[in-house]
């Protein structure tokens, strides 16, 4: 089979897409807000301690699946016990779901680019925003627009593709979030936008606080989804598996630190309450660029930014897709893209139009964008995780030793896999239900 043999071509490339993967909204409109509201520097350390000691396990998990089996994630879970194959398929569910919303946001970047590219800038963001998102055809044309340049990466190949994307848009990601970081410093609201983030404040810490560093950090990794396993199992045989895994982890968050102290200074300096989501991306910063000096290039480069950090991840989030169809179904990897590409075009399109006309019909109380952002994110990750967990620990023999070479790393993993990490996930799934 063709994923059999794909392999990426140096470590750092591996690296790198795996960074793209994990590095995308996530760190950029949430991360620096989560951590604002809940206390700042106490939150940071609750999430680096979930992350350094918990996340760790489950990562670690996907790229050892990855090196061991080198498959698919839905191959993988059938070798080890056909009964786990719906399992399997359930990642696939989860990782076809999330880009039918993030999508949805990738097209309101790329309008966003062009508005600011043709310095056609409205003069109320606010209005403007509601009145595009709302409208029937051009946001879900944007949706699909994004969408097809997804799916190109993935569909011409591991190395002629995904490879090259990421070694292009990644380093260029990295020198904008620099730029923008730095400008941002030079602003009057720096220090106020820096206090915002990093001043400790002890007394908001509670136990809510554990379950949204979890999510945010499941999120943010790209975990439970079966994307780190497909990136996983094009690794060469030598990749350290903890190392790697810890890059990742310190890559992901530097990436998201940065992106809070490129936002806090610009939202502090024109004194408005700093907000998370769709509101920060699309109406507070775009309005804040608009009265800075050199607005249309700052917006601009702000949005390049948005773009690529949800390109990449998407491309992860499609890979994961396609491989498994081409092994599965036996298609061709052509098929396989354009197949995925259908499935998600015909599920984002009712996410875009329920900021619209479908913004009355709605599943548990949410919009149709709403839901699938809680399915995903609250329900399916975590449940698949905890599996995940559950499969490594129990029932492949061996599972630590065999992708560790140190054994205290190996014993330490092995007790945290089998029982800390389980119990803390069935706690998260329980209080999000
Ligand atoms: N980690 C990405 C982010 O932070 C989101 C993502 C989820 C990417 C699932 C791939 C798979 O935005």
């Amino acid at each position: 089979m063709e994923n059999k043999k794909s392999q990426w071509s140096s470590h750092i490339s591996f690296i790198i897409a795996t960074v793209g993967s994990a590095v995308g909204l996530g760190n950029i409109w949430r991360f620096p807000y989560i951590m604002g509201k809940n206390g700042g520097a106490v939150f940071l350390v609750t999430y680096l301690l979930i992350i350094a000691f918990i996340c760790i396990v489950p990562l670690c998990c996907e790229l050892g699946l990855g090196k061991l089996y080198k498959k698919d994630t839905v191959s993988t879970f059938k070798q080890i016990n056909p009964k786990f194959e719906p399992a399997g398929w359930l990642c696939i569910i989860t990782v076809i779901l999330i880009p039918c919303f993030y999508f949805v946001v990738g097209g309101w970047i790329l309008n966003y680019i062009w508005i600011f590219l043709t310095n056609n800038l409205p003069s109320n963001f606010a209005q403007y925003f509601s009145a595009f998102s709302s409208q029937t055809i051009m946001p879900c044309l944007l949706t699909i627009l994004f969408l097809l340049l997804t799916a190109y990466f993935p569909y011409k190949g591991v190395n002629g593709g995904i490879e090259k994307a990421n070694n292009i848009m990644m380093p260029l990601f990295f020198v904008m979030l620099v730029v923008l970081s730095i400008f941002a410093l030079t602003l009057s609201g720096a220090k106020e936008g820096l206090n915002f983030m990093f001043h400790p404040d002890f007394t908001l810490f509670n136990k809510n606080m554990i379950l949204t560093a979890l999510g945010q950090a499941l999120f943010t990794l790209s975990i439970g989804m079966g994307t780190i396993l497909t990136y996983g199992s094009y690794m060469k045989e030598d990749t350290n598996i903890l190392k790697s895994g810890y890059t990742l982890i310190i890559c992901d968050t530097i990436i998201a630190l940065l992106a809070g102290i490129m936002i806090f200074p610009i939202v502090f300096s024109f004194n408005v309450e700093p907000s998370a989501g769709a509101t920060l991306a699309f109406i507070t910063m775009p309005q804040m660029f608009a009265k800075l000096p050199f607005s249309t290039i700052t917006g601009f480069i702000f949005f390049v930014l948005l773009f690529f950090a949800s390109i990449t991840s998407g491309i992860s989030m499609m890979e994961a897709a396609i491989c498994t169809f081409i092994t599965n179904f036996k298609f061709s990897r052509k098929k396989s893209a354009l197949m995925t590409s259908l499935l998600i075009a015909l599920i984002s399109i009712p996410a875009s139009l329920s900021f619209g006309i479908l913004s009355d019909f709605h599943i548990f109380n949410k919009t149709i964008f709403d839901f699938l952002d809680y399915l995903t994110s609250n329900l399916l990750l975590p449940f698949n995780t905890l599996f995940l967990c559950i499969m490594c620990g129990w029932c492949i023999g061996d599972f630590c030793k065999k992708i560790f070479k140190n054994g205290f790393s190996a014993m330490t993993f092995n007790i945290l896999l089998k029982f800390i990490i389980p119990i803390v996930l069935i706690f998260v799934l329980i209080s999000s239900l």
